[in-house]
């Protein structure tokens, strides 16, 4: 009997070695005569037990990790074909704390489906969404995913609904959907878990939203860092259209729509959908103006949605189960779940899919385990490097976009990168700085300038020249390139700054703040 074992294809698992692994396996299964089928699937997202490996056996899948090329000898000398017991043993994945305490929703068939394969897809809910879609019609759709309270999962926070009926009123011979999957954000890596681990939830969901909106074609633009993710996109796409589920008349409906990877250089602000719009274009990623929004003149000037990964391949689900039962899950005006990413010095990083109101203390101390290093956590920048820098009496913040607002934090993409108390703020707060130098488009002064002259007043700071005075102008600089600037690239770089300097101003050589954890 052929035994089936699943070895990740995710960029993770490889660059930990699941390529070798596999070709060990491959190697000692046909040295033992046992015929074997090896399916690469992407990750369940527990990170550090990369490889982690699953045989199919009577009990179920048993995983086996982190796996090194080195233990497949000594894994099939135990037995690990039918399950048998070894060290790296975990036993049914289902069952593991870090996946068990999870709602996974978008994630939920990442690591458990062949991700090239349709008819795996399909098996497993696949398309369900899509086929509820065609029976509502375009205004139907929009109804549903107002229902869910769906907002865009690519920082702002913007409610996809309303993105979506913008477009649909809009007047244009030609619609574009351009999924944002730049994925530029320190310590994020969601959208590429999916696009490797469940391509088809992707290409559902940028249907849908043709469908809702009456664009015919759409892009996934993505960086070239991510080859594994542009990979397993295109080969997806070839196969949907094989399978009649893109191109014209889909599933035999009369709507079309169909759709191509497009790869950056990987420039930070060509996450920012107007300059990902320039970089689709074939021009250099320069932030346009607003007006005119992207709804109305977008992609070549025709109206466009932009949405990023998690916000289109939510949308399935919510098509398929219906708004309602999406807009159950969360807190507040935060509906539904959040494929948070957990990084950084923390013992047990990963992906983690969870209703929005957990907190920030339950994921990085509870789920996370603390620091790799063993010191006590100092701090957590959320949202990527423009995400405030939250200290540990914070912890009990909720994952929700108000709560984040209020503490003038942002959940932005849901990245959670921790540091131990080793951090040095004030060289986080510079590296802020100069990653805003670097990464500016140039367009506006506040940021292009402005980004420049707040590293060489960090470098003062931290070299204890005048640190009093250089302190005031540089909380000077932030306010102007916080109100001045014209996106969110100048317009955000003050937060993880001022967040360093209001919680630990120790580290810029001012007097150490007096917490009052009751009064926070
Ligand atoms: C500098 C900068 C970088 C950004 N990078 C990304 C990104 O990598 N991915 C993303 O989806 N949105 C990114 N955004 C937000 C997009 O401009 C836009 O709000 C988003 O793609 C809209 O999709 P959503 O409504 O589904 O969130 C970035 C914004 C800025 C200002
Ligand atoms: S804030 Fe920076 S990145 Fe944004 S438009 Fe201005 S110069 Fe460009």
């Amino acid at each position: 009997m052929t035994i089936r074992i699943y070895v990740p294809k995710d960029a993770c698992a490889i660059a930990c070695g699941a390529d070798e692994v596999a070709e060990a396996i491959a190697a000692a299964a046909l040295a033992s005569g046992q015929p074997i089928e090896i399916v690469r699937n992407g990750s369940r997202g527990m990170l550090w037990l990369e490889p982690m490996i699953e045989v199919v056996t009577d009990q179920g899948r048993i995983a086996y990790g982190p796996v090194d090329a080195g233990d497949v000898e000594g894994l099939f000398a135990a037995g690990f074909l039918t399950g048998g017991d070894h060290a790296l043993r975990i036993g049914k994945p289902e069952e593991h704390p870090f996946l068990a305490k999870q709602t996974r929703l978008t994630f939920a068939r990442c690591g458990i489906i062949d991700p090239a394969s349709f008819e795996d897809y399909r098996a497993h809910g696949g398309y369900r969404g899509l086929e509820r879609a065609l029976t509502l019609g375009p205004a139907g759709i929009i109804e549903e995913v107002k229902t869910s309270g769906l907002r865009g999962r690519g920082g702002a926070g913007f409610p996809t609904a309303i993105k979506w009926k913008t477009v649909a009123d809009a007047k244009g011979d030609q619609k574009y959907i351009v999924c944002n999957a730049d994925e530029g954000d320190s310590g994020t890596f969601a959208d590429r878990m999916i696009m490797e681990g469940d391509p088809f939830e992707l290409i559902e969901g940028m249907t849908i939203a043709g469908i809702a909106v009456g664009a015919t074609k759409g892009y996934v633009y993505t960086r070239s860092e991510y080859p594994h993710a542009i990979w397993a996109m295109e080969k997806a796409v070839e196969v949907a259209r094989a399978n009649g589920m893109l191109g014209a008349n889909i599933a035999g409906s009369p709507y079309s729509f169909d759709m191509e990877v497009r790869m950056g250089a990987g420039a930070y602000v060509c996450g920012e959908e107007t300059a990902l719009l320039d970089s689709l274009e074939g021009k250099r990623g320069t932030v346009r103006a607003k007006p005119p929004l992207p709804a109305h003149k977008g992609l070549f000037q025709k109206p466009t949605v932009i949405n990023n990964v998690l916000s289109l391949t939510a949308v399935p689900h919510i098509l398929a189960d219906g708004g309602q039962f999406y807009a159950d899950f969360g807190m507040g005006r935060s509906r539904g779940t959040m494929p948070i990413q957990i990084a950084g010095n923390v013992k047990f990083g990963g992906l983690f899919e969870t209703a929005f109101g957990i907190t920030l203390g339950e994921l990085i101390n509870d789920i996370g385990g603390g620091t790799a290093t063993g010191k006590p956590v100092k701090a957590a920048q959320v949202g990527g490097p423009l995400g405030a820098y939250v200290p540990t009496w914070q912890f009990d913040l909720p994952f929700d976009y108000e709560a984040f607002a209020a503490k003038d934090a942002l959940i932005g993409h849901g990245g959670i990168v921790v540091f131990d108390e080793s951090s040095d703020l004030a060289k986080m707060a510079r590296f802020a700085m100069e990653f805003c130098s670097v990464e500016s488009c140039g367009k506006c002064t506040p940021c292009r300038i402005g980004s420049t002259r707040g590293v060489e007043l960090m470098d003062r700071i931290i070299a204890g020249e005048r640190v009093e005075a250089n302190l005031v102008t540089l909380t000077d600089l932030c306010q102007t390139m916080k109100l001045g600037s014209l996106c969110a690239l100048g317009g955000f770089t003050p937060y993880p700054v001022l967040s360093a300097l209001n919680h630990f101003p120790e580290d810029f050589g001012a007097p150490p703040r007096v917490v009052l954890e009751a009064a926070e």
